[in-house]
Parts: structure tokens; sequence; C-alpha cells
């Protein structure tokens, strides 16, 4: 339960239309900088089937990259300079993390807490902004937290990047596990709360097709934003990647609608898979936050870091789960005692393996002579 990658196959209609795709000529050769206007046309159309019919997206706001890490890679890169800052919440994503400081740029934490659902503070954000600023760049659904930003959590950060002249950059690759959608409506011209609104102007989406669309490996993602930051996305997209993979994009192109009913059941079992894990989860551990394909736990031992709770069960009890300080988490207060939380991958095992993980941690509270976390304790620390 490590590695946050879908646990199932894409439709066979698609690697049949892959094998198609590799045959044709065209896909040898090198393509356009931006992606094939096929894949960028169709990805409008399902954005405008995620975000609601008004959100105002056109072929050229979409440049498609070789994943989306590339994606976040590229935009960085057009929009900051070595001593330059990006916010970013912590726990973070940590790829985002380790782009920004092999580029020179200063990843500055926006702490979140237990308390809050891992859900980060505009009002917080907007204290950390400094004259070298460029962005702010959020993942919802969140990795590894799993917290899903409400709506108008997302309008607070929007607000903040308007008001203060800076990017808002939403990574929403587990966008299509939230239930009910939209996931915001950022997209669409200035209404209600957010006057004055102009998404090209600050905003910048990413997006990955290696979760719902189960293609890791054939990598393709997605930066939506202006044509004019497009252009020096593509500067920095022809150094590193000329085009994107050309076979996938010619297969997928045609198929991106056929797909809605097979990622509305897969988000409809990964939203039962969820309930399973809260239900079997024996107490005292305690989920902080879950969503898309993952569930931020916190263990209950004393006097145990999350690090080597997970070492343990990984050599002991076979069960591989990534500790929060490698989210670069270790709050609150620094001691081994805040450091307690865990992510669990549950995209890439079926319910039964859950219940046999659960059972496992059940058997580990019965057996082990690791001191527990008394439940006042417990209770300070959720509020504290
Ligand atoms: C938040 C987030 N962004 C980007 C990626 C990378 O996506 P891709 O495979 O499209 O590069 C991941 C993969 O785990 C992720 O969790």
């Amino acid at each position: 339960m490590s590695q946050g990658v879908p646990g199932i196959n894409p439709p066979s209609e698609f690697l049949d239309a892959l094998a198609r795709s590799s045959l044709v000529e065209s896909t040898v050769k090198y393509g356009s900088l931006a992606g094939d206007i096929g894949l960028r046309t169709a990805l409008q159309v399902e954005m405008k089937s995620v975000y609601g019919q008004n959100a105002d997206v056109t072929p050229d706001d979409i440049s498609v990259t070789t994943g989306c890490n590339m994606a976040f890679f590229a935009t960085i890169m057009a929009l900051a300079d070595p001593g330059d800052e990006v916010i970013l919440p912590l726990p973070w994503y940590f790829n985002n993390e380790m782009t920004l400081t092999m580029l020179g740029i200063k990843p500055v934490p926006l702490p979140t807490y237990p308390h809050d659902g891992f859900v980060p503070s505009a009002e917080l954000c907007s204290t950390l902004i400094t004259e070298r600023t460029k962005a702010i760049a959020l993942v919802t659904p969140n990795n590894p937290t799993g917290a899903i930003y409400p709506p108008e959590v997302l309008t607070s950060f929007a607000k903040l990047a308007r008001d203060r002249g800076i990017a808002l950059i939403l990574d929403e690759t587990y966008r299509d596990y939230i239930i009910p959608g939209p996931p915001h409506s950022l997209f669409s011209p200035s209404s209600g709360e957010l006057t004055d609104w102009d998404w090209r102007r600050h905003l910048i989406h990413l997006f990955s097709f290696s979760k719902s669309y189960c293609i890791p490996g054939h990598r393709l993602g997605a930066v939506v934003a202006s044509p004019e930051l497009q252009q020096h996305i593509y500067t920095v997209l022809d150094c590193i990647q000329i085009c994107p993979p050309r076979a996938a994009q010619h297969a997928l192109a045609p198929l991106l609608p056929s797909f809605r009913p097979f990622i509305h059941a897969s988000a409809m079992a990964l939203k039962e898979r969820h309930d399973v894990f809260r239900a079997h989860l024996p107490e005292p551990w305690h989920i902080g936050a879950q969503g898309g394909f993952f569930a931020f736990v916190r263990h209950p031992y004393k006097g145990r870091g999350s690090t080597e709770v997970c070492k343990h069960l990984a050599e002991e009890w076979g069960i591989v789960l990534l500790p929060a300080a490698f989210f670069g988490y270790s709050a609150p207060g620094d001691s081994l005692d805040g450091d307690r939380w865990i992510r669990f991958a549950v995209a890439n095992v079926s319910d039964e393996k859950i219940r046999m993980v659960c059972e496992r941690l059940k058997e580990h509270l019965a057996t082990s002579a690791w001191e527990l976390h008394s439940h006042r304790q417990v209770l300070n620390r959720d509020h504290g």
C-alpha cells in the first residue's frame, strides 16, 4: 500500500487502439510541441464535462506533457527563477519539493493541520507571501493526505492569488475521484463570490492521465494555462520533451468520452474501498483525511516516529506504507509524538487486501509490546 498507482488496467479498447496507433506512420515522427490537436480538443470537451459546460477552456489553453510531473516541471521553469519562492502546503508531494529545490527555487511550507482535515488556510498562506513569491501550488485531492479541498477553499486561494498578483497552480491529478463533482468552478467566468476573476491571469491547472485513465506507463499529462504562458511553457517543453508520446495521444484522443463510465465505476469502487478501510481500521489507529488514492492515518504508538513504525510494519508484518516524514512532515512540535502520520495508498489493492491489512494491524495491537498513547493524549493531539 505504498505506491499511488491504479490497481486496474485501462479498458481493452484503449490497448487495441494503441496497438493500431503504433502502426500509424505519423506517430513515429515528432509532433507538435503543445501536443496533438486531437487530444487537446478531446481534453477540452472532457473538462467541460467535469467542470461544467460554462468552463471557458479552449485547445489553445492546453499543452500535453509527458506526464503531470513534467507538467509541474515545465510550469515552474516558465514561472520562476532561481531564488524565487513557491508556497506548498505541508505535507507536500515530494516530487514538487524536489523539482523546486533542484531548480534553486525555494519551497515555502504552508503547514496544514489534523484538526482542519489537512486542508490549507488561505489566510495563513497570505502571511507567507513575499516579493519573491511566484506561485502557490496546491494538490487536490491531496497526495499524501487524501484531503479534498472544498470549492470555497479553492475560491479563497484564487482570491489571494488575484489580489497578490501571483499564480495559483492546481494539480488535479486525482480530480475524478471527487464524488459528486465538480471540484470547483474556477474555469467559469467570474460569478458569485469571486468577482473580477479571469482564470487565465492566475490559474494554472495540471492534470495526469496516469490515474483515472490507468495509463501511467504511457506518460501523458497536461497543463491548462493562458496561451501567453503556454508560449513560455512550449520553450521549456521543446528542451525537455520535444513532443509527448504520439501513439498514446493518437489512441486516446477519440476514446476520451468513452472512458467516462469506466472512470465513474472506478471512482465508485475506490470510494467503497475507502469505506471498507474506515470500517475495518482498528482503533486507536485514526484517519485524519481520506480521498483520491490515499488515507492519512495516525498510528497509536507512544514515542515511535512514523518512519520507525513503517519500517517495522514492512520488515516484520509485510505491510508497506510511507511515513509522513517522506513528505516533509514532522509537525506538530517536531517531537516523535508529533511524527505519527502515515500514508496508506488504498487504490492499488483489493478490498480483501484492505481487510487483511486491517486484521494484521489489529493483531499487531494485540501482540506488540509497544506502549500506546492514552485516549486523552490522542484527543489532545487531535485538537492541539
Ligand atoms: C499529485 C501528483 N501529481 C503528479 C503525479 C505524477 O503524475 P504523472 O504520472 O502523470 O507524471 C503524481 C503521481 O503520483 C501525483 O500524485
